[in-house]
């Protein structure tokens, strides 16, 4: 009998509104009864791997991993791992110690499920769409590999605002839901918003996004929403307004402006007097989202963001049963 092998299941992206239906199914299952399948990653070990810094994603991991019985291990890989090189081929007589194609298969020996975090660099375009350090791992670990935010998705935030999202919903209506871009005095990532868009169209909800002229998001993410660059109108009657920072996509890595009349205030909502409010977190306060509106009724971060160990959680007990 030849050797069947199974292909390697990863979680990195959006793959389909069944799938979306059934992880949100199960997170809002662990979210009632968190030690439902305790017994169910007993003797496993993930290990998250970060290149950049985290909170929510370092810690509700985690989290999610006890709650199944694995254990979790972290490398906090920029401060207390090697200096990687990416590049095949390379003459490593310079600043990297580790090519990663010996750390990465190396971690994969270790580890039964590994989740890695690495940012894009914004200089180079073309690898970042590409994902470039974050497919390196994935093709020379072996193992199952969860995304805890690449250069170009942050699939365990959106599964977590998705959950958010039908619980305030609770599937009765199909709500308008507005992505809107706010100031930054940092050049920061299209993740967040990237898979946001993916998963909200994925689940067939409406989207309008929202931003000044230049910063037109990648349309491999967006096709389907309505793009309307008057802010006013598309605030109108939103039931949710995810607010989020990214940098020009087209003048790569690009500040364009920082006007703060795209920060997100009290006033800005007087036409959606419904409206919730959605931030990944971190936030600037006052500069991408003000106090009022983070401290008011209609903010939902501290949901989102404990929805973050649901999402981890039914993201891992799927690449359990594969
Ligand atoms: N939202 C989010 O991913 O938070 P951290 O960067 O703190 O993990």
């Amino acid at each position: 009998m030849p050797n069947i092998i199974k292909p390697v299941s990863h979680f990195t992206k959006f793959e389909s509104f069944e799938l979306g239906t059934q992880l949100i199914d199960l997170a809002l299952k662990y979210k009632s009864n968190p030690a439902l399948d305790q017994q169910k990653g007993k003797g496993k070990r993930i290990g998250c791997i970060f290149l950049n810094p985290s909170l929510r994603t370092r810690v509700s991991t985690q989290l999610a991993a006890l709650n199944l019985g694995l254990e979790p291990i972290v490398l906090n890989m920029d401060k207390e791992g090697w200096a990687l090189e990416m590049n095949e081929g390379a003459i490593m007589n310079k600043g990297t110690v580790e090519h990663i194609k010996d750390a990465a298969a190396v971690l994969g020996s270790y580890f039964d499920i590994l989740a890695i975090r690495a940012f894009p660099s914004l200089t180079n375009r073309e690898e970042d769409i590409n994902d470039f350090v974050f497919n390196q791992f994935v093709k020379y670990s072996g193992k199952p590999v969860i995304s805890l935010e690449s250069a170009i998705r942050h699939p365990l935030q959106s599964l977590a605002d998705q959950i958010t999202i039908q619980e305030q919903t609770k599937g009765e209506k199909k709500p308008k839901i507005v992505l809107t871009w706010a100031p930054h005095i940092k050049a920061i990532p299209h993740a967040v918003a990237n898979s946001f868009a993916e998963w909200t169209l994925g689940m067939n909800h409406d989207l309008t996004i929202t931003h000044p002229e230049g910063y037109e998001l990648d349309e491999q993410f967006t096709r389907g929403a309505k793009i309307e660059y008057n802010l006013k109108t598309a605030l109108e009657n939103a039931d949710f307004v995810y607010v989020k920072n990214w940098s020009s996509f087209n003048d790569y890595g690009k500040i364009l402006q920082t006007d703060p009349n795209w920060m997100l205030t009290e006033s800005h909502l007087k036409n959606a007097p419904n409206a919730k409010v959605m931030h990944c977190l971190p936030v600037r306060r006052n500069v991408e989202l003000s106090d009022e509106i983070l401290d008011g009724h209609r903010s939902l971060v501290q949901e989102q963001a404990k929805n973050r160990i649901f999402a981890a959680q039914a993201a891992i007990s799927f690449l359990l049963d594969q």
